[in-house]
């Protein structure tokens, strides 16, 4: 809890505080790159804000709590308790339940990396200053007080711009793209989230349609900022690279593939010490137990063992007769 607020708290600063000052990176005059039309605010985009981040949110949680209770009454259905979560007793009152332990976790996952992959980007946005390719149409430099005569010649200072200050800062935070790393890391997670645990037959072609689905939303959704002037190609590419490592790395790494329990020989010793006392019905097989029906024998043959070493010691110095 105490990262979670932490990742959240960081994202905040960087989403709706100046605590960051943004990077001013100079441009040369009548710089081709930066010298496109102004779309418009974020809200007249063919996917504003509102969309994307209700999709971003919404849709991962929908498909996450369908997607376990089906998996949670296909399980009691089936009576397949063997790869279902432990439910986990504390003292008499509370018990939580297993579908709801998966279903808290994936989404918690999810959503840790939702504020990761906005506080990735924002550090990028104001590392970098990178300047959006409408850049130019906002800042309305007066290139007459500016001495601009040949197109070489560069210009850094950060009070060249005469255009609304607010525009302009916005239009400094570009590099990476936030919509494209949010939508396709939402894209990734719920795509590799379907593969690994949707199960059922004939499924064979539709999960991959469904899933490659969801990447071809996120994807119109990074080109529609470079059709729209908005962000550079690179901007997108680099959203891409950075929403994808991020999904991948939490899907593998952390929550497993979202496979149920773990493999027998995964659980290491210690592991099943600090869990005794919380599983309600103690497995039997465990390492711990087969050690304990061993060691009394060990025991037992180690002594004899000595016995007859002592005994044959005491034999060879004539001892034995006292
Ligand atoms: C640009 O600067 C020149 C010289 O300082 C000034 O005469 C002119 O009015 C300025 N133009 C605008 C649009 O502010």
């Amino acid at each position: 809890m105490v990262i979670m607020a932490g990742t959240v708290m960081l994202a905040y600063y960087f989403e709706y505080t100046d605590t960051f000052a943004v990077n001013v990176q100079g441009f040369f005059c009548y710089e081709g790159a930066y010298r496109k039309p102004y779309p418009g605010p974020e809200d007249s985009s063919a996917v504003p804000p509102v969309l994307l981040y209700s999709l971003t949110a919404g849709v991962p949680v929908l498909v996450i709590i369908v997607g376990e209770t089906a998996v949670f009454c296909l399980q009691l259905a089936t009576k397949d308790f063997e790869n279902q979560e432990k439910t986990i007793l504390t003292g008499d009152c509370c018990y939580i339940n297993p579908l709801v332990r998966r279903t808290i976790r994936f989404l918690g996952i999810y959503a840790f990396g939702l504020f990761a992959t906005d506080i990735f980007v924002n550090a990028g946005q104001v590392v970098t200053g990178n300047l959006a390719p409408h850049f130019l149409a906002l800042c309305k430099p007066n290139y007459t007080a500016l001495g601009c005569k040949q197109y070489t010649q560069f210009i850094s200072s950060a009070h060249a711009c005469t255009g609304n200050p607010d525009l302009i800062m916005k239009a400094r935070k570009t590099f990476p793209s936030k919509e494209a790393a949010l939508s396709i890391y939402a894209a990734m997670y719920l795509a590799m989230y379907i593969t690994s645990t949707v199960k059922a037959r004939g499924t064979r072609l539709a999960k991959p349609v469904l899933c490659l689905g969801l990447m071809c939303l996120a994807f119109l959704t990074g080109i529609n900022r470079v059709a729209e002037y908005r962000n550079h190609w690179s901007d997108v590419i680099a959203g891409f690279i950075i929403g994808i490592s991020i999904a991948v790395f939490l899907v593998v790494c952390v929550v497993n593939n979202f496979r149920g329990r773990q493999p027998e020989h995964e659980h290491s010793h210690t592991d099943n010490l600090a869990q005794m006392p919380m599983i309600s019905i103690p497995r039997v097989e465990s390492p711990l137990e087969k050690l304990q029906i061993l060691a009394p024998l060990c025991w037992h043959s180690t002594v004899m063992h000595l016995k007859t070493k002592t005994l044959r010691a005491l034999l060879e110095q004539n001892q034995l007769y006292k």
